[in-house]
């Protein structure tokens, strides 16, 4: 049996300012909640039995997700009092695991998206004889990443903080977040203290001679640690180009929630996706954007590479491009709001208040 611990605590575990109490995992991307991809993922490649380590804001995954008998899983939810760190979070959840001290323990963090063949990483590992394998990406810009170094044959070198300098980036091959762990490893993992693999676990086991072994793999790969990402990442599930079986629907240029409600000629484009019980209105044009569940997108507005939250209103004629509104906002008629703006849960931006455009 192959079995996984999913990381879905810490700090980053909120998406700012879209909820209040929704940790990020459970805010929906392309209809679901985003773990709900995780696990359909991890389930489709032969994983059976996955522990949740969480920190935050824990009680609305076991109502959601139960035993998990629903996606074909056996889930299991562990709680830190304190957040433990990604390692401290591993070491914390060891005795809920069943495999032998030498199988394949998979361990992936809760936000990010990616096509990753975890099949081939688990493959990877096995024929290696390593003790962790690690998924590597490769990033046009390493600078605000960790870089891992692998010789020849992928056998991982280092890890070295963010680069300062140009001459430090060595790689642009950096951590992608899932790795497969030898069980008896985890157990090396001090207890009861915070722990992170990136800068202590690894780092440790390197020094000690131990096998980490890189796997470089260029499919789909995106960090959702900001709003902005998060609104890429459902547009590309909805789009097919980050594979999910948990898509509720065809994948393709927009995907309409059965309950939605969208005028005739409003026009619904990249990746959109229109969450239940939202009202579109006529001639609205929405492109690359996430509308929650019961978010009302009133007649002529115009939103694009948005998020637009759960309950959220979008006034008429109003322009949104870039932006985050959160929960029960309202952004009232004849707005213009660009790049980067986010509207707090329950803000109310009367009409005509904002604007970008010149004078002219
Ligand atoms: P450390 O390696 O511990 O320093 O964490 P980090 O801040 O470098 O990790 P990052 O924020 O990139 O988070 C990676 C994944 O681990 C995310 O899915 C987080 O939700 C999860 N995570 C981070 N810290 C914790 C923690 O303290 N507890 C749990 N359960 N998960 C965590």
């Amino acid at each position: 049996m192959t079995e996984a611990i999913l990381l879905v605590g810490g700090k980053g575990t909120r998406l700012r300012p879209l909820t209040v109490h929704t940790p990020k995992p459970m805010v929906p991307a392309a209809g679901v909640p985003f773990l709900t991809h995780q696990l359909a993922r991890a389930k489709a490649a032969g994983v059976e039995h996955i522990v949740l380590a969480t920190s935050y804001l824990a009680e609305v995954f076991e109502p959601y997700f139960g035993d998990g008998s629903a996606l074909g899983l056996h889930l299991e939810y562990v709680t830190e009092e304190e957040p433990l760190g990604t390692g401290g979070a591993i070491r914390n959840v060891a005795s809920r695991l069943h495999s032998g001290p030498q199988d394949p323990v998979l361990v992936f963090n809760g936000d990010i998206l990616t096509g990753l063949d975890i099949r081939k990483l688990v493959h990877t590992h096995e024929t290696a004889g390593a003790d962790v394998s690690l998924h590597l990406t490769r990033v046009t810009d390493p600078r605000a990443y960790g870089l891992v170094p692998t010789d020849a044959t992928g056998r991982v070198q280092a890890f070295l903080e963010k680069p300062q300098t140009p001459e430090e980036i060595v790689t642009d091959q950096i951590n992608a977040g899932a790795y497969v762990f030898r069980r008896s490893v985890i157990d090396t993992i001090p207890a009861g203290r915070p722990v992170s693999v990136e800068r202590e676990t690894f780092p440790d086991l390197l020094a000690a001679g131990a096998h980490l072994q890189g796997m470089v793999d260029s499919t789909y790969w995106l960090d959702l640690g900001t709003p902005r990402a998060f609104v890429r990442g459902s547009a590309d599930l909805v789009l097919g180009r980050a594979p999910s079986p948990a898509v509720p629907g065809r994948c393709g240029d927009r995907l309409v929630l059965p309950s939605a409600s969208v005028a005739d000629d409003a026009k619904l484009t990249g990746g959109t996706v229109i969450g239940e019980h939202a009202v579109i209105g006529a001639g609205a044009r929405i492109s690359g954007s996430a509308v929650l569940a019961g978010a009302v997108v009133e007649p002529g507005a115009v939103v694009t590479d948005s998020l637009v939250g759960a309950g959220a209103q979008v006034g008429a004629r109003a322009v949104l491009d870039g932006v985050v509104v959160g929960d029960r906002a309202a952004v009232g008629p004849d707005n213009e709001l660009r790049e980067g703006v986010r509207v707090w849960c329950e803000a109310r931006i009367p009409a005509g208040a904002v604007r970008f455009s010149s004078d002219q």
